[in-house]
């Protein structure tokens, strides 16, 4: 397993917590982690990426060394832990809460170790066949290097899966959409109920945009991320807009 297994071993995540202190307005992941699932499990463009994730597992060649950056509470090394359970999986998320979430998650399986350092934290090691890093790029400070740390984690040849909201977070537009879609599967009362235990998401949300607006979030367009992604080792292979246009899909293969 790769060397840096155990969530309490390391210690730059005070470090982190500091950066994240000082990045003033940003979403608190932990206060987030209690509920991310919440409406995640309710949420079809989440549950589509989840499907279109697990669909490209299998058109590639199982992965030996995967790593899995900003997992949150482990949804997609979830899959990856199921489909290839003979792969070694890193499992990469500096939050305190959201790492302890998905260990709890995660806890049947044991082909995978937690790591609970930021990404660039992370001491290179070129030996990763697959990356995941979701939804969590334009959280982390200067992209660039960000995504040469990623390829840095690459053998060459090695994918890079990346999904990455680019377009500010329309929070009433999302509000309305995810109500509309959690009254049609649970009624007027169960949508309710679901909205008001997830209400700190909601409030996590406006977090997001309001860092998004001030630039301490990244926000970029489908052509800017292709461009710092060729700039930094990367063949595109597939690249599409999704999470209803708010969201760059990028399939990438490391270059040498
Ligand atoms: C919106 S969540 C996405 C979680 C998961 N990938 C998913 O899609 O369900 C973003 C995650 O990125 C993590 N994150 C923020 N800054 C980071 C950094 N510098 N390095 C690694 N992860 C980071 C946060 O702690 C948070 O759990």
């Amino acid at each position: 397993m790769p060397s840096h297994a155990g969530v309490e071993m390391s210690s730059p995540r005070n470090d982190y917590r500091s950066k994240v202190v000082n990045r003033s307005i940003s979403a608190d992941w932990s206060a987030y982690s209690a509920t991310y699932d919440l409406l995640s499990e309710h949420n079809p463009e989440y549950q589509a990426l989840l499907q279109d994730f697990e669909a490209f597992l299998t058109t590639i060649e199982t992965p030996q060394v995967i790593y899995d950056i900003g997992g949150g509470t482990g949804n997609y090394t979830e899959i990856a832990a199921r489909v290839c359970p003979d792969s070694e999986i890193c499992f990469v998320e500096p939050d305190t809460n959201m790492n302890r979430s998905a260990q709890s998650k995660l806890a049947a399986y044991k082909n995978i170790s937690y790591d609970n350092r930021a990404l660039e934290d992370i001491d290179a090691t070129g030996s990763a066949d697959l990356v995941i890093c979701v939804h969590a790029l334009y959280a982390m400070p200067a992209q660039e290097q960000r995504l040469a740390d990623l390829r840095k984690l690459l053998r060459p040849g090695g994918r890079l899966y990346l999904i990455d909201i680019g377009r500010y977070m329309n929070v009433s537009d999302w509000r309305s959409y995810l109500f509309a879609s959690v009254k049609k599967e649970l009624g007027l009362i169960g949508a309710l109920r679901v909205f008001w235990q997830g209400r700190e998401i909601a409030k996590q949300n406006k977090s997001i945009l309001e860092a998004q607006k001030k630039g301490i979030y990244w926000t970029h367009t489908e052509a800017e991320i292709a461009s710092l992604v060729a700039q930094n080792g990367f063949e595109i292979v597939r690249q599409q807009s999704v999470y209803r246009d708010h969201s760059d899909l990028l399939v990438c293969r490391a270059i040498s």
